[in-house]
């Protein structure tokens, strides 16, 4: 996507260096992070300068091609293996991070050259990413009607996932293909990705949008103001339970007493077979900090941390909660949209 006239993608890998859109600066400063090296990379991750399911499975692909780079001769693989750990350990939900790690791998595993296997299936996982972005925005674009005013949580666009986005991809082609649709952001606290990231996205595609706080959507709901909910995933279980931020959850329980079409938009990628349902998705917990402080700009575009909460009271902050498949009306994928719910309610 373009960020001042020039085409970026959200992460990309160039020689050893992973190259990464500094997202916790965003709105307020777009800066470009080079990572020289895979634990880098990984700090990368674990501190969200990269975020969002297919974007961290890309970061993560690029970390173990960056593992095998710097691999010695002696202890290769032992060096590998020992990085692939230290990257699956960044964050906990991401189903894209695993995907990408055990692919890189495995290509890696079985090839006379392992270096030149990973680099090259690296790079594949980033661009099937985009391929895949593309395709959910075909499909999902063919549930929007024109006039609609939509309702999306946390971020999952084109920062979220390479290139185009997940939930936000059928929202672009709806705008480009001319179709006049609204947008309501939730904010997504604690960390804003709302209110900083897809509204940052929206504004540059110039659709209009307005930013609510997260405890808005039912009431917008409650008075006919929301037409559909599309939200992203950050791991889907075999029985189409889905992970996403906390708060996704609400919304979807939300829709269902409204008689509102909840979608959820994520490719295969981020379906994970091995967990038989959304009980057994690990929840990532995060630090109270993100809960308590708030960052952003002064008038000299300095950042700063401010404490938004009592002085003393500590907080809680899960990242996912998972939506049983019960309340999804479908999820969007880059083969085509799989309708799911009636048969769950039935089974239920
Ligand atoms: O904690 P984050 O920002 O990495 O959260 C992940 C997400 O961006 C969302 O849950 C998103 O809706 C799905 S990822 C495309």
């Amino acid at each position: 996507m373009k960020v001042n006239g020039k085409n970026y993608r959200t992460v990309w890998m160039e020689s050893s260096s992973v190259f990464l859109i500094e997202q916790n600066l965003l709105p307020f400063k777009f800066e470009i992070f080079e990572s020289k090296c895979y634990k880098e990379t990984c700090l990368s991750i674990k501190n969200m300068l990269v975020r969002g399911a297919g974007a961290i499975g890309t970061a993560a692909g690029f970390a173990m091609t960056q593992a095998f780079l710097q691999a010695p001769k002696d202890g290769f693989w032992e060096f590998v293996e020992t990085a692939k750990k230290e990257i699956e350990a960044t964050r906990p939900t991401a189903q894209n991070l695993f995907h990408a790690t055990n692919l890189v791998f495995e290509a890696a595993r079985n090839s006379d050259d392992p270096i030149k296997s990973a680099v090259e299936t690296a790079q594949a996982v980033a661009d099937k990413d985009a391929e895949d972005s593309h395709k959910i925005g075909e499909f999902g674009n063919e549930l929007i009607q024109d006039g609609f005013r939509i309702l999306t949580h946390c971020n999952a666009g084109w920062l979220a996932f390479t290139d185009f986005g997940t939930a936000l991809s059928p929202i672009y082609l709806a705008h480009q293909t001319g179709k006049n649709i609204f947008v309501y952001v939730d904010e997504t606290r604690p960390r804003g990705q709302g209110a900083r990231l897809t509204a940052w996205e929206l504004q540059n595609e110039g659709i209009p949008h307005l930013i609510i706080p997260d405890n808005a959507a039912a009431h917008l709901m409650q008075q006919g103001k929301i037409d559909l909910v599309i939200v992203g995933a950050d791991r889907i279980a075999a029985n189409g339970d889905v992970a996403n931020k906390i708060g996704t959850l609400e919304k979807a329980i939300c829709a269902r007493e409204f008689g509102i079409p909840f979608y959820v938009a994520a490719p295969t990628s981020t379906f994970d077979e091995s967990c038989p349902t959304g009980k057994d998705i690990p929840i990532e917990g995060r630090s109270s900090e993100e809960v308590l402080y708030q960052t952003g700009p002064d008038e000299n575009g300095e950042m700063h941390k401010i404490l938004v909460c009592s002085p003393g009271s500590d907080a809680f902050n899960p990242a996912f909660d998972v939506t049983p498949a019960k309340y999804i009306t479908g999820i969007i994928t880059e083969k085509g949209i799989i309708k799911n719910s009636i048969v769950r309610i039935i089974d239920n």
